[in-house]
């Protein structure tokens, strides 16, 4: 006897996608894939983690590489991250650090703290699919975040109704899936509101280090914190990620945030899974201290060639109609098609008839909306793979 009917109410509202069941078809030879968002495995310091690795079994880092440990995190890369984070303009103590595993879980443990049934999630529409999944599961109402609009404190208020607004989500710098950054403006928009609404800011910085031109924004939380001077006094929550920049496999990921905020989060995390894997944080620790300031520079030069490719091609090959957006950086560009044409037909008709696949935009909007909407990424293809991929795509948008 099954026991499928006694599964949380929360458990009808996880879907499987029938995107995932066309992109099966990706393992095809000769399928040129601007599906997924993931970092060019030849890029990988690769050389790097083997000595880290092979230092962490040594004799001398060997006991502590394979204990449990604490659930805060490896205190090396802890204090690595406070002088990662003055970098790019956020003062913060070791206390204000929690490693996790992947910026994922720190997204799932977010929407487990703030999210009761029924409250509701500011969240941009398109917004990252993983953070809609993740917040889904604590059964939010989602709204729909637009900064510097009209719709002020109130209008959002009025529609949570009796679930309040507990937190707004958002990827300011080359946000998956549109690739657009939130300019100087309405981050500080976006903190007026956040203030208004007594609601906690949730700032995705996966891409953040991926700059490719133009200057650097400083980060949601570094303007708040210049409002206010104590982060400890700041709603923003950070969540960084190594996945983008040395490696999504080791599963490590970072939350800067006030102490009580931490302090919670440690809670989830003993719960959840006691600590992230100290031997991947011990290696993640050695190479960033080893090699971040060189391997960053070299990235922003190999995708921000690859963005070019794909700018440049959307503009020889493209139909009249289709419009496109220009990111500063990250890993993603947006397309908007002519009304009336479906994303997730297109890409079933690019896959059997030129082998080209791609993520329809659908699935990042909450209401399903979006539907005449498509997102490439550059990351994992070498310019001229890109070039004679926008080409065939532009003859299926033609046909
Ligand atoms: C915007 C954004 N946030 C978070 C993540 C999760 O990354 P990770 O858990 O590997 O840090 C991704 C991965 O694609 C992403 O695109």
């Amino acid at each position: 006897m099954s026991t499928h009917e006694l599964f949380a109410t929360r458990a009808s509202r996880m879907k499987a996608s029938e995107i995932r069941e066309l992109l099966k078809l990706l393992d095809q030879p000769g399928i040129i894939s601007f599906a997924g968002g993931i970092p060019d495995p030849v890029l990988f310091p690769a050389e790097g983690f083997s000595d880290a690795f092979q230092a962490a079994l040594g004799p001398e880092q060997q006991a502590q590489a394979l204990q449990y440990s604490v659930s805060e995190g490896y205190v090396p890369l802890r204090e690595w991250l406070v002088d990662h984070m003055r970098s790019i303009g956020v003062e913060c103590g070791l206390g204000n650090i929690l490693i996790t595993s992947g910026s994922q879980q720190a997204l799932d443990y977010l929407g487990k703290l703030y999210l009761s049934p029924g409250d509701t999630a500011l969240v941009g529409w398109p917004t990252y699919l993983g953070a809609l999944a993740a917040f889904n599961a604590y059964e939010p109402r989602f709204d729909r975040l637009t900064i510097n609009s009209n719709r002020g404190a109130e209008g959002y208020a009025a529609a949570a109704g009796e679930g309040a607004v507990k937190f707004a989500y958002l990827s300011p710098d080359f946000a998956n899936p549109t690739g657009e950054t939130v300019d100087l403006q309405g981050r500080e928009a976006l903190l007026d509101l956040a203030d208004e609404l007594n609601c906690a800011i949730i700032e995705d910085g996966a891409y953040q280090a991926l700059r490719y031109n133009g200057d650097a924004i400083p980060p949601v939380l570094a303007l708040e914190q210049a409002r206010k001077g104590s982060i400890e006094d700041c709603r923003t929550i950070y969540c960084g990620s190594f996945s983008k920049t040395l490696s999504p496999g080791l599963r490590v990921g970072w939350v800067v945030a006030a102490t009580p905020v931490i302090s919670q989060l440690v809670l989830l995390k003993q719960a959840a899974d006691l600590h992230s894997a100290t031997i991947n944080q011990m290696a993640i620790n050695q190479v960033a201290r080893a090699c971040f300031g060189t391997h960053i520079p070299m990235l922003r030069r190999v995708y921000g060639a690859r963005r070019d490719a794909m700018l440049q091609a959307l503009q020889d090959y493209m139909p009249t109609g289709v419009q496109w957006t220009k990111p500063e950086g990250g890993m993603f560009i947006w397309l908007t098609l002519p009304v009336g044409t479906n994303g997730a037909d297109l890409l079933a008709r690019a896959l059997e008839t030129v082998k080209v696949a791609f993520v329809p935009g659908g699935a990042f909007f909450p209401d399903g909306s979006g539907t005449n909407t498509i997102r490439l990424s550059f990351s994992n293809s070498d310019e001229e793979t890109i070039r004679e991929g926008i080409r065939r795509l532009g003859e299926v948008l033609r046909a």
